[in-house]
């Protein structure tokens, strides 16, 4: 566990806080500011806390829980009379593992109703293709299972870090994860799997409608994280994207000069920055009740981009269990834990045909620069097509764009 700072200091009644503000200089605020985030203070505050206490800075820092590169190399120099002297670790349920049964299966894939931590257990090491992750996000929003999504931030990142090593574990070499997060959030766990799996790409995802919050700029995004296991991923396959245009009339949004003629008739290539994922917001379109529920079409991005038909992805956290249904319909193997009510999970299985035509008309519009009536309606309005620079005696040198 890491330790507070008044913690470490033994400080605790608001007297005491006032007398160790009076004798280093430091404010009562910033004390207070320092100890609630579990935050370094910042140098000549760290360096008067430790002359006053005579508690050294590397033991605050160590005793706290934050390293910084000086005091991790100095750790890893003494590695081998530090190891001596710390307690052996015990994992009492690696000894006694519980097994676990799915609840539910189907021809693709099989749904643990279970913790992750626990559920994660019967998977095999460096089995899974693919992991997408979208975990509760600390928000203190309420969720069927009624877990507790108003964590001290240090346990949520503790609790964090225990689920993603156990998908490292199984994660293949050359298989790929996505963690799918609130900006903060993902700030903690990429610096965590930088030490662990190779990054492969930030990408931002646009929320429309968000609600503004007093103080701050308005949140607009949410942030995936995408990282490999080894040098590479095994499978990597973007689709290409449709040519923005106006959905009214139809005519370009950007300006691309004289290059249109050179545009890849199969499409744009795709960024790391996302305007097209829908949110589901609506409760006609919802799968449960309540909040957080991931666009099909978020997943089918995902999985297209990083699987293949037959390969195995994991989702350690179901909700409505979007994942597990674009897994079924795109035939790939799947493995779902979710720790609260899976009956409609279960429900949405039995009425996978209309996911499947929504999931093909997203589909449609992907790898050409206009979908099909986009092209019609361009025609009728004398805009141009990509067909209209393919003329027969002219040999088509696409560029990426
Ligand atoms: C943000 S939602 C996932 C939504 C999902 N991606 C979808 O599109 O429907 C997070 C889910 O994780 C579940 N959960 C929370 N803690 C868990 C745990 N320890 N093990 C398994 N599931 C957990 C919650 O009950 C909730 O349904």
């Amino acid at each position: 566990m890491k330790s507070q700072l008044f913690d470490i200091l033994s400080v605790k009644s608001k007297r005491e806080i006032l007398d160790l503000s009076q004798k280093t200089g430091v404010s009562y605020d910033m004390l207070t500011y320092y100890n609630t985030n579990n935050l370094l203070p910042s140098y000549s505050d760290l360096q008067s806390i430790a002359d006053t206490t005579r508690i050294s800075k590397i033991e605050i820092m160590l005793s706290m829980g934050i390293y910084d590169n000086e005091l991790i190399s100095k750790l890893s120099q003494y590695a081998t009379t530090i190891s001596k002297v710390l307690p052996a670790v015990i994992d009492d349920e690696k000894k006694h593992p519980i097994v676990l049964n799915p609840a539910f299966k189907t021809n693709f894939g099989k749904l643990y109703n279970a913790d992750c931590l626990q559920a994660l257990k019967e998977v095999e090491h460096d089995s899974i293709d693919l992991i997408f992750a979208d975990p509760p996000f600390n928000l203190n929003k309420s969720y069927p299972s009624n877990i507790d999504d108003n964590l001290i931030e240090g346990d949520y990142i503790r609790w964090s870090e225990k689920w993603i090593d156990e998908c490292i574990r199984v994660l293949k070499p050359g298989g790929s994860f996505f963690l799918w997060n609130i900006p903060k959030w993902n700030t903690y766990f990429s610096k965590y799997l930088n030490e662990r799996l190779t990054f492969r790409h930030w990408i931002v995802s646009d929320i429309k409608f968000s609600l503004p919050i007093k103080g701050k700029l308005y949140p607009s995004h949410y942030s995936m994280l995408y990282y490999c296991k080894g040098n590479k991923p095994n499978y990597f396959n973007a689709d290409r994207l449709p040519m923005e245009i106006c959905p009214k009339c139809k005519s370009d949004l950007k300006d691309y000069g004289g290059y249109k003629d050179k545009m890849n008739p199969l499409g744009i290539n795709m960024t790391d920055v996302w305007y097209d994922i829908p949110p589901v917001r609506h409760s006609k379109y919802k799968k449960r009740k309540g909040a957080n529920e991931l666009s099909i079409r978020l997943l089918d991005r995902v999985i297209e981009m990083a699987s293949q038909t037959g390969d195995t992805i994991l989702d350690p956290f179901g909700g409505s269990g979007t994942t597990y249904i674009t897994a079924e319909i795109k035939k790939r193997n799947w493995i779902g834990i979710e720790i609260g009510p899976i009956d409609e999970i279960i429900s949405r299985f039995a009425d996978m045909h209309s996911e499947e035509v929504t999931l093909s008309n997203y589909r449609k519009r992907y790898n050409k620069l206009f979908s099909d009536e986009d092209t019609i309606a361009r025609k009728k309005k004398g805009l141009w097509t990509h067909e209209t620079f393919i003329k027969e005696e002219q040999l088509f040198i696409p560029i990426a764009v």
